[in-house]
């Protein structure tokens, strides 16, 4: 394969006098690593220098606050409310310059977002009092989660209430946003992006759903961008028109009848450029009351969400134009390269990878880390917590975190090639272990593997472990069950069991028939690995001759084959049960409702994919919808029959669900077999990941890369 260059992405650029060493942004993101009082502590620092180190152009602290307490979203954000704030930033400032990189503040008020306010029942403030709105993500939350979130409205004195903007409001937000740019650029800050999107105030006067004013605020576009037009006009008095300025703007606001579109989004940008903005970032809202909002809206989930509103904009205004939104590099070297957009500001991928711009200027794009999407980092931010990743656990823990040289190198065996044992052979080897590991399969990453056939970021995430393992040169031995005797053999100084989990059959009435599968048994029939003539037994003549013809995928565990191939064919009938809606068995839905099988998900529990982040579940659940999956919580299966599962519910009681194939997706135990065995013949064993207690990728790696910097 040729090696992969990003000679437009890579390449010098500028935003008014500012010049920036590359077209890699890091978007604006609350992260929650302030301090308690809304200062810039060495948290904080530590996390953007990390990024600034890896090679980014410029990084942006996102949400900062320009009232702090008041107008102020979640607790510990940074604040530039006050001079006394102007010590922390300028430390920020001076680091990130030190690796050569650039430092924006976006500027927030948080208007209708503002907790702060709320916990301290202090109306917030709004264009116009806003109408109600009922939230669908109480129904996929659970119980504590619930609690969890509403916390800060339950506090004492805590009210929810709005107060409508007079002119003196106006002039006073105007003149807190112009205080705080100037105090950024005391402070040593490069440029400063005014928060015009996601139903923060500006955004909130901008949208013509949420601003019904009547006077010079409200009516037309104009009028309605007037507020951020104020606001960009004062800062550049105020600092002067050399200090760069910028506005994050909405193209549009998705499930917003009458919200905010790209026509209107396209003017705003205009009048923003005639106030003398330096560029636009472009984003999108959308409607923060359902629970796919977030995914569908700035943290989008969909690949290049937001790529054709930049375009859009980018014809209309004279200046660069940023855009995020999941570009992939090549994706966004291309953009670049057409002079489609001028920026490319990247968000999970800048968390999972800090430095993800060195590693493709020097070529190591395996090395990269990928973001699998999972959205542990938004979703701690909903609990108030501070930010972290499933898959970089150093992330908002740099300071305190780094790989550390071991003073006593050790020799370390690795029972299991999954994501745990491969991370944790990772982070060993880079302190200077020497680690050797064993795999039984003849592939490296176990479950993660079959879990990425459903879910395509899982995938990367292996490729880009097992890369390391050949990078760092782990002795990696595949196709090895690493037995007590073998490990006596090798006399490794510490023992490190990974082997996952297994899935235990569950004891319901009729699972031992042909029709039904467990969730290993399906992934034997869709690679045909090394146990499929075991599962072969449970086909019809005709499947089992479809599948000797060759007409199925043919043995192969690469990923995006047994995706493709699966589409035109699998020996699953149409209308399937999947027995179990935890993590596995929604992944499994969708895989299947995606190649136009009917799925119904029976679920024991009142919640469905409790085991994932709250907004992946959001997200999730929301595709299973779109899919047309038929989701019962709720529901115990009483016997499964031979055209249908019949199932009980507190309230439907006894039920029929009709299926061809039954999916189970239930009885994931720990594999802690090996260690069990280690620990009787009184040698001792660390467990780590599904072995030790299901907790799937998140679990997986964070266990694991605690281990190794212990040992
Ligand atoms: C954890 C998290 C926090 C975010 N906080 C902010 C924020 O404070 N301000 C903002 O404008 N956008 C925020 N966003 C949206 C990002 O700036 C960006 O639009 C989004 O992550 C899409 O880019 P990506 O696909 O490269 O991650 C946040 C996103 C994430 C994941």
């Amino acid at each position: 394969m040729p090696t992969l260059t990003f000679p437009h992405l890579l390449s010098a650029g500028r935003i008014g006098n500012l010049e920036l060493r590359n077209r890699i942004f890091m978007c604006p993101m609350g992260s929650n690593l302030g301090e308690p009082d809304g200062a810039c502590g060495d948290r904080i620092q530590s996390y953007f220098e990390a990024r600034a180190r890896g090679g980014t152009a410029l990084v942006t602290v996102g949400s900062v606050s320009i009232g702090w307490p008041v107008g102020s979203g979640n607790a510990p954000n940074v604040a530039i409310s006050e001079d006394r704030f102007i010590p922390g930033i300028a430390e920020l400032a001076n680091r990130v310059h030190s690796h050569g990189g650039k430092v924006a503040l976006q500027l927030q008020h948080a208007g209708a977002n503002a907790v702060n306010d709320i916990i301290a029942g202090r109306p917030m403030l709004v264009p116009s009092e806003p109408e109600p709105s009922e939230s669908d993500m109480g129904s996929y939350l659970t119980k504590d989660e619930q609690t969890r979130i509403a916390t800060p409205h339950q506090q004492e004195g805590a009210r929810v209430a709005y107060r409508e903007a007079t002119r003196d409001d106006i002039q006073n937000v105007v003149r807190l946003f112009a205080d705080a740019a100037a105090r950024a650029s005391r402070a040593g800050i490069d440029a400063v992006e005014i928060h015009g999107g996601h139903g923060y105030l500006i955004s909130t006067f901008i949208s013509p759903y949420r601003n019904r004013r009547t006077d010079e605020y409200g009516g037309s576009v104009e009028n309605r961008s007037r507020l951020l037009v104020e606001v960009i006009e004062a800062i550049k008095d105020r600092v002067g028109a050399d200090f760069p300025v910028w506005c994050r703007l909405d193209a549009t606001e998705f499930f917003v009848d009458g919200g905010t579109r790209i026509e209107g989004a396209r003017r705003t940008a205009q009048l923003a450029a005639e106030a003398g903005a330096d560029a636009i970032h472009v984003s999108a809202h959308a409607d923060p009351a359902r629970a796919v909002g977030v995914t569908e809206g700035h943290a989008t989930h969909t690949p290049c969400h937001f790529v054709d509103f930049a375009k859009t904009i980018k014809k209309a205004v004279a200046i660069p134009v940023i855009v995020p939104g999941r570009i992939e590099p090549e994706v966004g070297d291309k953009l670049i390269r057409d002079g489609d957009v001028d920026f490319i500001s990247m968000g999970r991928k800048l968390i999972a990878e800090p430095e993800l711009a060195n590693k493709l200027g020097s070529g190591q794009v395996e090395a990269v880390r990928p973001c699998i999407y999972c959205y542990v980092c938004i979703s701690s931010i909903f609990f108030r917590d501070r930010i972290r990743c499933a898959v970089n656990r150093e992330a908002g823990r740099e300071f305190e975190y780094a790989i550390v040289p071991t003073k006593e190198p050790k020799k370390i065996a690795v029972v299991g090639g999954g994501p745990a044992g491969m991370e944790f052979a990772r982070v060993a080897t880079l302190r200077g272990h020497t680690v050797t590991l064993f795999e039984r399969e003849q592939n490296l990453g176990g479950t993660a593997v079959f879990a990425s056939y459903a879910y395509e970021p899982n995938g990367r995430l292996v490729r880009y472990l097992a890369n390391e393992m050949q990078s760092l040169d782990v002795d990696v031995r595949l196709g090895t069950a690493a037995t007590p005797a073998e490990l006596t053999r090798l006399a490794p100084d510490e023992i490190v069991v990974a082997t996952g989990a297994r899935r235990e059959i569950p004891p319901i009435p009729g699972a031992n028939q042909d029709h039904v599968f467990s969730g290993d048994e399906l992934r034997t029939l869709i690679t045909q690995d090394d146990n499929i003539s075991e599962v072969r037994q449970k086909l019809s003549w005709s499947q089992r001759t479809m599948m000797g013809a060759g007409a199925i995928i043919g043995a192969t565990s690469d990923a995006k084959r047994v995706r493709q191939l699966s589409r035109l064919w699998m020996p699953i009938g149409k209308r399937v049960v999947i027995v179990g809606g935890g993590l596995v068995g929604l992944e499994l839905a969708e895989f299947l409702a995606a190649r136009s099988r009917d799925v119904t998900i029976l679920e024991e529990g009142a919640n469905l994919g409790a085991e994932f982040a709250i907004v992946r579940r959001f997200r999730a659940m929301h595709e299973l919808e779109k899919l047309g999956v038929r989701s019962l919580p709720s529901t115990s299966v009483l016997e499964i029959e031979e055209n249908a599962v019949r199932t009980q519910h507190p309230d439907r009681g006894v039920e029929l669900v009709r299926a061809d194939n039954v999916i189970l997706a239930v009885g994931t135990v720990p594999n802690s077999t090996l260690h069990e065995s280690l620990l009787e013949a009184g040698t001792a064993a660390h467990l780590i990941g599904d072995a030790g207690g299901i907790g799937y990728l998140d679990g997986a790696i964070g266990e694991a890369s605690e281990l190794a910097r212990r040992l």
